[in-house]
């Protein structure tokens, strides 16, 4: 019999997960929610220990808290923001790992004797967790660049993938019919197996979704596995993030245009496209810091279109910096926020945030996109997929479908990029060879320190 209290810090805790999705729902809140949530995590790990069932490893229990707590704080110290995309990735795959592990051990120690209901749960912890671990190592490895970030399509990918998927059905089905420890093992690989082949066809723009979606998956596998163990935290916990997930891979993938099927299956359907990664050689305008400052400072309307490449060079404060030189000069100045800018849902809010740019200056893209056309200047810094009109005109682009920001209607176009490399989707960008764009090559830290020392020069 599980005590009153241990009941109601239970219930506490799950107010407190509720109160942390909450929080984190708005970037003035997310601190708040995200120590909301720790505390719940922190008070229902305690609880366990009053409730008998860590009595008999208490000295393994806490030495693997130690160990796993210290690598998680270190690692979390340590990551760039633009590496948190990985660091979820890989999180998440632990977790699921070790839910499959948990109903593994619980098989064990009842030898299979359980209810019927104990055991489609054990073989839904063991699939589902099994899949979302080997699926986020690939995730992992993919947006860590240790292997190739675009879709991988073995031969008869279709076909192997689907016998996969099929012999984890069977094998679930038989083990539910005649428990056996071989079965249960057999599952588990091929469950690993089925993880790998479903996220490697997944390329560059998409994996952030399947990474959301892996997401979802291991809180279904979290809340299976409350159900072997009888605890009805985890079953709540494990809920809110399978429900949590799932709305986040339906956002972002109605934000990149197309169904969730499309993300994961189109590599198979996929035509060829342009070469990626291919630098072209075509002639391209470049301009100097001055004489961006000179096209900035004498313009009535600047829209500025932060991206990915901001975060990589850290220049949201230099960005913020500039458009107070040009507010000061009466120009009319705001900033278009794409919902997939970046490697994460609200990375450029949380960016821009970071440098006290004000929300109202914040457009989104629906309230924006309209506004380019009576833009003197657009300029992009370290953006490139989300302003691509290869997603408007292209079929065969990854991107195809995806709504972009318009910068290509204002009267001209300034790019801060190191290159003429693609972006993350890995295609050219006709607009950087448009007649009415100017390149700025460069770090945008660098470039734009240099504009805004040219503006003030004006
Ligand atoms: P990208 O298309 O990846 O382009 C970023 C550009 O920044 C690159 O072309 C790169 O060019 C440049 N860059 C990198 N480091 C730089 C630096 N230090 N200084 C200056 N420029 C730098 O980024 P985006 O336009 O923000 O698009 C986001 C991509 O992520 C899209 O494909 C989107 O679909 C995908 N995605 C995002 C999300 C979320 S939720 N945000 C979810 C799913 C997919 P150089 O190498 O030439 O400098």
């Amino acid at each position: 019999m599980i005590p009153a209290w241990v009941q109601l810090a239970n219930l506490l805790a799950a107010v407190l997960f509720i109160l942390a999705l909450k929080g984190l729902s708005s970037p003035k809140s997310a601190r708040r929610g995200n120590m909301l949530g720790a505390i719940g995590a922190a008070l229902a790990t305690v609880v366990v220990f009053f409730t008998g069932v860590a009595a008999d490893h208490i000295l393994l229990i806490i030495a693997a808290i130690g160990i796993g707590g210290a690598i998680g704080a270190g690692a979390a110290r340590r990551v760039k923001m633009t590496q948190m995309p990985q660091m979820v990735a890989l999180y998440n795959g632990v977790g699921g790992g070790a839910a499959a592990l948990v109903a593994w051990v619980e098989y064990l120690e009842s030898n299979g004797s359980g209810s019927k209901l104990a055991l489609i749960a054990t073989v839904l912890t063991v699939v589902i967790g099994g899949v979302s671990f080997s699926g986020s190592i690939v995730t992992f490895l993919k947006l860590q660049e240790l292997i190739t970030g675009r879709p991988i399509v073995l031969p008869g990918g279709k076909y192997i993938t689907a016998l996969v998927a099929i012999s984890v059905v069977v094998l679930a089905v038989w083990l539910i019919a005649a428990p056996a420890t071989w079965l249960l093992i057999t599952l588990l690989l091929m469950s690993l197996i089925f993880g790998v082949l479903f996220v490697l066809p997944v390329g560059g723009a998409d994996v952030p979704i399947v990474i959301s979606l892996l997401n979802a998956f291991t809180g279904l596998s979290v809340a299976a596995s409350g159900y072997v163990l009888n605890n009805v935290l985890l079953i709540v916990a494990g809920t809110l993030v399978g429900a949590s997930g799932t709305l986040l891979t339906q956002m972002m993938a109605q934000a990149m245009g197309r169904p969730i099927t499309g993300t994961l299956f189109g590599a198979f359907n996929a035509k060829a496209t342009k070469a990626a990664g291919s630098v072209e050689d075509r002639p391209v305008r470049s301009g100097s810091p001055q004489d961006i400052a000179i096209m900035l400072g004498y313009a009535r309307k600047v829209i500025l279109v932060p991206g990915y490449g901001l975060a990589v060079a850290q220049a949201q404060s230099t960005l913020r910096e500039l458009a107070e030189l040009l507010a000061a000069r009466d120009i009319e100045v705001d900033y278009a926020i794409h919902p997939v800018a970046g490697r994460m849902p609200g990375h450029m809010n949380v960016l821009l945030a970071e440098a006290n740019v004000p929300y109202d200056q914040l457009k989104e893209m629906e309230e924006i996109n309209p506004e380019f056309s009576s833009a003197d200047v657009a300029l992009v810094v370290g953006a490139n997929d989300v302003v691509n009109p290869a997603a408007r005109a292209d079929k065969t682009a990854p991107i195809y479908g995806m709504p972009i920001l318009n910068v290509d209607n204002a009267a001209q176009v300034v790019f801060l990029k190191r290159s003429m490399r693609p972006g993350f989707a890995g295609i050219e960008n006709e607009l950087l060879f448009d007649p009415k764009t100017t390149m700025l090559f460069g770090d945008a830290k660098d470039s734009l320190t240099k504009v805004v020392a040219a503006l003030k020069a004006l």
